[in-house]
């Protein structure tokens, strides 16, 4: 009998035609553009031996269950894997593989963007257009104007794949200092001195927050870092200074942040993710703040990045079905 695997998207026509060259697979695949039904990912989980999941779709211990004893790997489009439940993984040997490697460069220039966008103004200043205001606006020499990023030392709440690319990339800016606080120590590469700017592990979150011109949050979400910047972290950083966050929105207080906006206690802050999205309504009290940048989890966006994604996550669903390496397997 064939081993079935159940798939929660379309998948981009590479990876899709990957997964058709396998002759000996069932695949149940969710057959529209939308974000898979959880009743239908559980009506279709039973009897998987393989599942790949988006970051959208909560992979956890009832649908681990409802699969049965035959699953071996779940495969998540995703470098994050809150959306799974790894114990729950772990406790019965199913191997989990995700997608760090092809995304890190789309991420950590989208960073730079963020970076970029907060610190010069940019959501701001393409509102002020858009909104009809420029002609009240004339040209002022500090019209619009914000910290350079030249000679900033710029801190780094967890330092994996994607903060280590971006700090590649803000080098050449000028950037004079990397800080980052990390909970793998052991992990970070020797490269520490290899950036071209003094690159040092620091141990304490005050430190990071009152040193840092930019921070930029780039860990995984875990009970640890849930609200880690929170409003004690806000009220310690610098009023020139600005929050970045390309990870998960809880890991930031939205609350907090609102009113370190509202306060002045920081200059401006870009967001890639947000709590509770994709639920924010035009009216959200973070959209009333100018210096707030706040897109849609676009990290990742880059054309041939989702389509490597989608490659890279069909091979690890396929080589979890094998018994053999993956391309990334997640170290549960
Ligand atoms: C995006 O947020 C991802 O985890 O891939
Ligand atoms: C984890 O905290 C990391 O450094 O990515």
């Amino acid at each position: 009998t064939k081993l079935k695997v159940v798939i929660t998207r379309q998948l981009s026509a590479d990876a899709q035609k990957l997964l058709d060259d396998v002759t000996d697979l069932h695949v149940v695949q969710w057959p529209s553009e939308k974000p898979c039904d959880r009743s239908w990912l559980l009506e279709h989980a039973k009897g998987a031996s393989g599942i790949l999941v988006m970051l959208t779709d909560k992979c956890d211990e009832e649908v681990i269950a409802t699969a049965g004893p035959q699953l071996k790997v779940v495969a998540s489009f995703s470098v994050g894997t809150d959306h799974v439940d790894r114990p729950a993984l772990k406790s019965r040997n199913i191997r989990l593989g995700y997608t760090p490697t092809s995304l890190t460069d789309a991420v950590a220039d989208l960073t730079v963007m963020l970076v970029l966008m907060a610190q010069r103004r940019g959501g701001e200043a393409m509102r002020a257009v858009i909104d009809g205001k420029w002609p009240q606006m004339p040209w002022h020499p500090f019209l619009l104007t914000g910290p350079q990023i030249r000679g900033c030392t710029v801190g780094f709440l967890g330092f994996g794949r994607i903060a280590q690319a971006t700090l590649k990339r803000l080098v050449p800016f000028g950037i004079k200092r990397a800080i980052y606080l990390t909970s793998k120590p052991g992990k970070i590469v020797k490269e520490a001195d290899g950036f071209g700017v003094p690159t040092e592990s620091i141990g304490s979150i005050e430190e990071l927050a009152t040193d840092s011109d930019v921070v930029i949050v780039g860990c995984p979400l875990t009970e640890q870092t849930k609200y880690i910047v929170n409003a004690e972290f806000l009220a310690r950083m610098k009023k020139t200074a600005v929050l970045i966050n390309i990870a998960r929105g809880p890991v930031v207080d939205t609350d907090a942040l609102t009113s370190a906006l509202d306060q002045g206690q920081i200059f401006g802050a870009g967001l890639d993710v947000i709590e509770n999205e994709p639920n924010i309504q035009a009216d959200h009290a973070l959209l009333k703040q100018p210096r707030c940048v706040l897109l849609p989890h676009i990290g990742s966006a880059a054309i041939e990045t989702r389509e490597e994604m989608a490659i890279e996550s069909v091979k690890n669903l396929l080589a979890g079905l094998n018994g053999e390496a993956m391309v990334n397997e997640y170290e549960l």
